[in-house]
């Protein structure tokens, strides 16, 4: 066989937000195809790169006084510590601001241009003269002329769907300085995506997009293809367009050649020959993952862009569903944008990609996450069915056996079995039906686990004469187990590796489900997966909370940055910081709380802000009579909370170790209500 040579692409995340639970559906898809892939013996090759251009990742950068560099290597390398904790394995992590990328994005726009498929038009455009830039719909708010809303985006409203201009919203609001917006001319530059209607309809309809999306995609062929406004006005955080003075690629013009551009990367670091991949008669693949959300940029602009630029259109485009969380939509309010940090940091990537697989199909679907039904699923498929195979023979082949296995297998039809469903369950990793290849796999371990049972080895154990017997069963469920862990291998990469070490093989790839172990050593057993708790659960749920507004990134120095540890997570950013009303307080009154063994209720004077009533922790600290006409600073803007024993409405300051407790005091000449700054 000749491998075949391929090219995976997940798309690029953006370089402004963290990496939740929604995004690894995509990447776990892509990496366990590209795993399958080279365990078929092919030459796959897995890129990705951060999305590092665009008007939010600019403003952000300001808000956070960093230059956008700075944010962009500290997102980079979030994105990929997170990428690696679910074991997602990527051959080059780029980006798009890049020198590969800036000469590809130039070449391409050139090449479009000398062909004649640029135009240049005047159009208007929303300017906030505060800010002294063009806003993208995006960035202005204001409220919905259909139906009078409130904060609804330029461009569409969340409350009743409407779709309108961004100058018939009622109020307009920029979101950069809060001035109206006003229309302002400039010159932008435009694809001509008409141009290719024709061989973008072919490439539609040729089987490398799936149908559904095809047909969705189709429906704007009705009528001639509007050209693309590829170009942004000054300030921009982007590549100059060449040939002009002040104009920015659209991040979206410059995204998918990203693909290209992180290839390229790899390619002058591997040996690899690009062209071989990208010129137009090509025999290697290309296969793109990405959301149906993003279809139409991939489905229309990209293919023409290649064309225009001579370059091969890619073999495949395959669209995901979205992730629902309890069947709904993720939600901010809700919590259930959960990061992909705050799952890594109390489960492994394996519980996380089995759900996930046993969930995806070819179609663009979406796939729901209940994490009652994913505790139950991998505890009962992971735990319960395929590591149980090995863990119920793994203890007599070595107390008995001295790990060593027989030479000859009990059950060498049932083993041919298994073995033939490699092509079947290949077809599936293949056609991405993953449910169907954990369905098939799940099958074999039933049937793994009955073989088990009936042989019932424990009782075989107890009886001497049976050691020949015992020894048998128990090498054959070790056999099983090796097939079905070689099959399980794309999904579960991290188990298949501590398995290959208990089964002492090496790598193991698809062809070697018909090489069984016979009178072979195996290692010592050891356990390969937890069962899932209902803690971690909540643990990940609980750390969400904390770490779920946007994480903004921290200044870092080229060279010097270093992957965020765990008990970071605490970090917050200045803005965060800043909503904290700390003030200083005159304790008026302090007295016992009954009941209560560490409370003190405290009556506080804030100046001002009027008087307060805070139960405060410090009972084992401090006598009531001594706090009594004491300063002490206080959080005055936090939420009251209802206790057993009345509502709190603030939080005095103290400092302790876990024995000794110090109330905050501030300095001489400090009066009530003063705010802390
Ligand atoms: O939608 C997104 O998250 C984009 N950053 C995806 C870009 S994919 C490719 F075109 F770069
Ligand atoms: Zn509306």
């Amino acid at each position: 066989m000749t491998p075949r040579k391929i090219l995976v692409t997940s798309a690029l995340p953006y370089a402004n937000g963290p990496i939740h639970l929604g995004h690894l559906v995509e990447y776990v898809q892509t990496d366990i195809w590209a795993r399958f892939q080279r365990m078929r013996g092919h030459d796959c090759y897995y890129i990705c790169a951060d999305d590092a251009h665009g008007t939010p990742i600019m403003l952000r950068a300001q808000q956070e006084g960093i230059s956008p560099q700075q944010l962009i290597d500290a997102m980079t390398i979030e994105h990929q510590a997170d990428f690696a904790a679910l074991d997602i394995h990527f051959d080059n992590y780029h980006s798009t601001h890049s020198d590969e990328n800036r000469q590809l994005a130039e070449s391409i726009y050139l090449a479009a241009k000398a062909k004649g498929h640029i135009d240049s038009r005047t159009i208007q455009q929303a300017y906030d003269e505060e800010a002294g830039m063009f806003l993208p719909d995006r960035f202005i708010r204001g409220e919905c002329p259909k139906c009078g809303a409130d904060d609804q985006y330029g461009d569409n409203c969340e409350a009743c769907g409407a779709t309108y201009e961004t100058t018939e919203l009622v109020n307009a609001q920029s979101v950069v300085s809060g001035a109206t917006p006003v229309s302002k001319e400039t010159e932008h530059l435009f694809f001509k995506v008409n141009d290719f209607k024709e061989s973008i309809e072919t490439y539609l309809n040729s089987g490398a997009v799936q149908k559904e999306v095809a047909n969705k995609i189709s429906e704007w062929f009705d009528e001639d293809l509007k050209a693309w406004d590829i170009s942004r006005d000054e300030p921009y955080w982007g590549f100059k367009i060449p040939e002009t003075e002040d104009k920015y690629f659209y991040v979206w013009l410059d995204a998918p050649i990203g693909y290209l551009a992180s290839f390229k990367n790899f390619c002058a670091k591997s040996g690899i020959d690009f062209d071989e991949f990208w010129k137009p008669d090509s025999t290697a693949e290309v296969h793109h993952f990405i959301g149906k959300d993003i279809a139409y940029f991939h489905t229309l602009f990209w293919p023409a862009l290649l064309t225009a630029a001579d370059l091969r259109l890619p073999t495949g485009i395959y669209c995901h569903g979205f992730l629902t969380i309890d069947s709904k939509k993720m939600s901010k309010s809700r919590g259930t944008f959960i990061q992909a940090k705050s799952y890594s940091k109390h489960l492994d990537a394996s519980p996380l990609r089995y759900y996930y697989a046993a969930k995806l199909s070819h179609s663009a679907d979406d796939i729901d996450l209940n994490f009652a039904d994913f505790t139950q699923r991998v505890n009962s498929d992971l735990v319960g069915k395929v590591v149980n195979i090995a863990s119920r023979c793994a203890g007599f082949i070595k107390k008995r056996f001295n790990n060593r296995l027989t030479a000859e297998l009990a059950d060498p039809v049932l083993q041919q079995n298994f073995a033939d469903k490699a092509e079947a369950i290949a077809e599936y990793y293949e056609s991405r039906r993953y449910g169907h290849a954990i369905r098939e796999i799940m099958g074999l371990a039933d049937l793994a686990n009955q073989y088990i049972d009936e042989k019932k080895p424990w009782l075989l154990a107890k009886d001497p004469d049976q050691s020949e017997a015992t020894h048998a069963v128990c090498s054959q469920g070790i056999n099983f187990y090796k097939i079905i862990i070689t099959y399980l291998k794309p999904v579960i990469p991290a188990i298949a590796t501590q398995s290959e070490v208990f089964l002492n093989t090496g790598d193991l790839n698809w062809s070697s489900v018909s090489s069984p172990l016979l009178d072979h050593q195996v290692n010592t057993f050891k356990p390969l997966i937890k069962r899932i708790e209902s803690t971690s659960i909540d643990n990940i749920l609980a750390d969400n909370k904390q770490v779920a507004k946007p994480a903004k990134a921290k200044a870092v120095q080229k060279k010097k940055v270093k992957p965020l540890k765990d008990n970071e997570n605490n970090i917050i950013n200045f803005d965060d910081f800043a909503k904290v009303d700390l003030r200083i307080a005159k304790i008026i009154k302090a007295e016992q709380v009954e009941g209560a063994d560490k409370l003190l209720q405290l009556t506080v004077d804030l100046g001002e802000m009027g008087e307060r009533n805070i139960f405060a922790g410090i009972k084992s600290a401090y006598e009531p009579s001594a706090l009594e006409g004491k300063l002490t600073i206080v959080v005055a803007n936090l939420a009251a909370r209802k206790m057993r024993f009345g509502l709190s409405e603030g939080m005095v300051l103290a400092a302790g170790d876990g024995n000794d407790l110090y109330l905050m005091s501030p300095d001489e000449g400090a009066k009530p209500g003063m705010k802390i700054s």
